[in-house]
């Protein structure tokens, strides 16, 4: 892929992965056009990256999808990299059934349906361009699950088979697929839940550099760190679910909390 003259749109860029990949690409000689829920974070990030562009949008959002491509279409036609960034990941006790069923769309709506929208919204003003990149960023836990988190795994497992396809779809197209696994890295992502956040845990401007050379040499899957060994494991090991005794403390913990408010 070409690393400058891009007009680069990152859902999710005002922390963590979607932030530093927003610097590097600025750094390079982009248009950086960055989206986000919060408005307080997008004004930070105008701050501390001169140059980028936000949006307010929520990719869990079909409306909102329509608005961003309005305005991004008539300000910046001629955008020819979309990063599919934004994403959540809850911890979940599936036996605790007094969640609301519209709780349980949330990372689907945002770490798949969202993305998928807005890739079907995006491609045919991508396809024009004469180079163009879709960026998926799934996970090392597309590979093999984490036992806490069910649904976010789920989500990024139909990810990876969703940009496999995607990718053979578009083959003949201007616009490449690109999957980006992270492993465990150091940011926001796991705020509250700091109980996940491992010591193995990448620093993020590792990682956003390491994404960045992949991304230059071409390749359509980047495993940056610890994502590698889960797909290897996840070959060899069919059944591997990760963090399983967590998991079933989990579950007794919240039968023990159930049993004592009865
Ligand atoms: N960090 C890790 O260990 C790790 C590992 C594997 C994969 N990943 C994946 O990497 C991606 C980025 O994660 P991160 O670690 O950088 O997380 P992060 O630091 O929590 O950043 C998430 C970004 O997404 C935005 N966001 C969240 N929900 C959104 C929505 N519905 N619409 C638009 N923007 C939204 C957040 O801003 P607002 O909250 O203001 O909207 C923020 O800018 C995610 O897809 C995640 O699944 C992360």
């Amino acid at each position: 892929m070409k690393m400058s003259n891009n007009t680069v749109l990152i859902t999710g860029g005002t922390s963590g992965i979607g932030y530093a990949l927003a610097e590097l690409f600025l750094k390079r000689g982009n248009t950086v056009l960055i989206t986000g829920r919060t408005e307080e974070n997008l004004a930070i990030a105008r701050q501390s990256l001169p140059g980028v562009l936000t949006y307010r949008s929520d990719v869990g959002d079909p409306a909102a999808i329509r608005q961003l491509y309005a305005d991004v279409a008539a300000a910046f036609p001629n955008i020819n990299v979309l990063i599919n960034n934004a994403g959540i990941g809850l911890k979940r006790n599936l036996n605790d059934t007094t969640v609301p069923l519209e709780d349980l769309n949330r990372e689907i709506a945002t770490n798949l349906t969202g993305p998928i929208q807005m890739i079907q919204q995006f491609l045919p003003l991508l396809k024009r361009q004469q180079t163009a990149a879709i960026v998926n960023v799934s996970s090392g836990l597309a590979f093999v699950p984490l036992a806490v988190k069910p649904i976010y795994c789920a989500t990024k497992s139909a990810m990876h088979s969703y940009t496999q396809t995607l990718r053979v779809q578009l083959k003949n197209s201007s616009v490449k697929v690109i999957e980006l696994a992270p492993p465990a890295v150091k940011t926001n992502f796991n705020k509250g839940q700091e109980e996940l956040n491992s010591s193995s845990a990448m620093d993020v401007n590792k990682f956003a550099h390491e994404s960045m050379r992949g991304l230059e040499k071409g390749r359509q899957e980047i495993l940056p760190g610890l994502s590698r060994m889960a797909r290897l494991l996840g070959r060899l090991a069919p059944q591997a679910v990760f963090m399983k005794a967590e998991a079933e403390q989990m579950v007794a913990e919240g039968e023990r909390l159930s049993w004592s408010t009865r």
